[in-house]
């Protein structure tokens, strides 16, 4: 079925945003850079920005709710965000929970499934208790999977599987012979998600910082200058026109 994205009606260029829900991307992850610079090139405390941020978060989970996306994951605070000064952390793992306390209703209606992944044991009560809540709430929903990255660090997380491998192979429940990609990827934090198709990062810069780093193999990029409080749902349509244009050729020819 092919569908017409609503915000976009009356642009130029609507025939070029066609989608089915045979092309559209499975799984999109966002590396949402940018919040910092925006507030300070307005005279704001880099919080601000982070705020501004949550509002672009609202506005990209509708669109992918109304793609039929099936999962979008967010990075929202990386194991290397610790390494900022105490008031920013504490302002960004509150947003989590100012998020879902404003919007699981609607989340909610909208059968999304909030998951987390990430290190979710060592995060403040307060969030973990907020996600937990909102994991629990939305279980049996099967629309658009949210997944926020929280506390996520890639390598973290490659280190943990491994350490959990072993253990089934120590413990005899997994065998060497039996060890392939497959496996491997069943003991990390997105265990039985599809890989992402689509990897937007915007802010300019053009690196992964420890984000999904096995999970990316084959996944298309796409990178904008656009700071995250400011890109919009167009912005969101154009990567995804854009991505509809690659060849994924998986090392193939
Ligand atoms: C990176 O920008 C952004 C973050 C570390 C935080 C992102 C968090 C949000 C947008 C809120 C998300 C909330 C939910 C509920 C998913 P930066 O601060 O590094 O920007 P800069 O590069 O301009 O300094």
């Amino acid at each position: 079925m092919s569908m017409k994205i609503p915000f976009l009606k009356n642009k130029q260029s609507k025939e070029s945003f066609h989608f089915s829900e045979d092309n559209i991307p499975n799984h999109i992850a966002i590396i949402m850079d940018g919040n910092g610079r925006w507030a300070l090139k307005r005279g704001m405390p880099r919080f601000a920005g982070h705020k501004e941020g949550l509002s672009t978060v609202v506005k990209i989970v509708k669109a992918a709710v109304e793609c039929k996306v099936k999962v979008l994951t967010l990075y929202t605070f990386s194991t290397e965000n610790w390494k900022r000064p105490k008031p920013e952390r504490d302002f960004i793992l509150r947003l989590p929970k100012e998020f879902l306390h404003v919007y699981l209703p609607e989340l909610m209606s909208n059968n999304v499934r909030i998951e987390v992944i990430g290190d979710i044991e060592n995060l403040p009560d307060h969030t973990r208790e907020a996600v937990q809540y909102a994991i629990n709430k939305t279980r049996d929903n099967d629309g658009l999977q949210l997944n926020m990255a929280l506390n996520y660090g890639s390598r973290l997380e490659i280190l943990d599987a491994m350490k959990e491998m072993l253990k089934d192979i120590k413990d005899e429940k997994l065998s060497l012979d039996e060890l392939d990609e497959q496996r491997f990827s069943g003991y990390l934090y997105t265990a039985g998600m599809p890989e992402p198709d689509l990897l937007i990062r915007t802010g300019g810069e053009k690196r992964l910082s420890n984000f999904l780093l096995w999970q990316l193999a084959y996944t298309e990029f796409w990178f904008t200058d656009v700071l995250w409080p400011d890109f919009s749902e167009e912005d969101f349509f154009h990567a995804l026109q854009e991505y509809l244009q690659r060849k994924r050729r998986y090392g193939g020819i």
